[in-house]
């Protein structure tokens, strides 16, 4: 059974190599987990991952949507989460009955259905194509002229989609929980703490808060942006996991957590379900398992496809 520190990880790396196990987390998980891990990235660095590995299990450290989209790309392996009460307030935001509902209700928009990656198999299964921050520009860039847009869950990252393109869509009025706890005021605060310090905010923030960034981004393209800035200093407007993979990456730059009206940082409290201990059940009794209907998988594969296709 599991010990604690160091017995834990190394019975972890064992196991790893017993199942033929690939360990994919993403940057807002505790940092236990990102250092263990073979990759660690972002929604799209990980799918991509998840579509090319050929291990034989996926042990996916990060939110059920994640996992669940390694599953639809890659159906041959075992994916397992640690915890499967790990959600997302964003995918729950957009429940596939109730997209369903509003596209027949609305059949004569014909809508090009977008979704950010955040939502569930059915929301995907009823899309034209997915995104994921790092890529909802492109892809929206891509889309038909001459069809009416519906983007959904997120109408933070939607509107600044809007704002970069210059093409208008339909918004869902779904939101992260994490992020729009951000407010102009904290941002504020910390900037004049930390003058000259530029603040890079993820585009699920509120436009109150997007405004004040000097850069918005992907948590992938937050490394990118630091490494290539001159600055030592950043201010990171995003989930607390995402300071473990800039310190570790860039330990000789300055990483300082956006704050809250509340609180010196934000945590997402379905990210941070996941532990070790977890980790290790779930590499030894290969469970939690992501499991889904053949049909609605293939259905669901066809957008991700579709996003990959485009962003390659
Ligand atoms: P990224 O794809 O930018 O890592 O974002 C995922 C996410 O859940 C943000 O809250
Ligand atoms: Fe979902 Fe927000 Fe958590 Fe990301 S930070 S997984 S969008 S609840």
């Amino acid at each position: 059974m599991a010990f604690a520190g160091i017995d834990l990880v190394e019975e972890i790396l064992e196991l790893k190599k017993q199942r033929n196990a690939v360990i994919l987390a993403h940057n807002y998980q505790v940092k236990e987990i990102q250092e263990i891990a073979d990759y660690v990235g972002d929604s799209l660095g990980l799918s991509y991952q998840a579509a090319k590995t050929d291990a034989e299990v996926i042990a996916f450290c990060g939110v059920h949507f994640m996992a669940e989209t390694a599953k639809i790309v890659n159906p041959s392996k075992r994916v397992v989460l640690p915890d499967l009460d790990a959600g997302c307030s964003l995918s729950e935001s957009c429940p596939a009955d109730k997209l369903e509902a509003y596209l027949k209700a609305n059949a004569d928009k014909n809508y090009h259905v977008i979704a950010y990656i955040n939502c569930s198999a059915g929301v995907k299964a009823l899309s034209d194509v997915i995104c994921t921050s790092g890529n909802a520009v492109k892809i929206v860039h891509a889309a038909p002229k001459d069809r009416n847009i519906l983007f959904v869950p997120d109408q933070n990252l939607g509107a600044w989609v809007m704002e970069q393109t210059g093409r208008p869509m339909e918004l869902w009025k779904g939101a992260c929980y994490v992020h729009v706890e951000f407010t102009r005021a904290a941002i504020e605060k910390i900037r004049l703490e930390h003058p000259g310090a530029p603040v890079v905010a993820h585009p699920e923030c509120t436009h109150a808060v997007r405004i004040l960034a000097d850069e918005v981004c992907s948590t992938e393209k937050m490394i990118t942006y630091c490494r290539a800035s001159e600055a030592k200093k950043f201010i990171i407007v995003t989930e607390s996991g995402m300071l473990h993979r800039l310190r570790r990456e860039m330990p000789d730059r300055e990483f300082i957590a956006g704050p809250t009206d509340k609180c010196a940082c934000a945590d997402c409290r379905f990210m941070k379900m996941n532990t070790l201990e977890k980790l290790h059940a779930a590499l030894l009794n290969l469970e939690p398992e992501i499991v889904l209907p053949e049909p609605l998988r293939r259905r669901a594969e066809l957008p991700i496809r579709r996003m990959l296709e485009l962003s390659a």
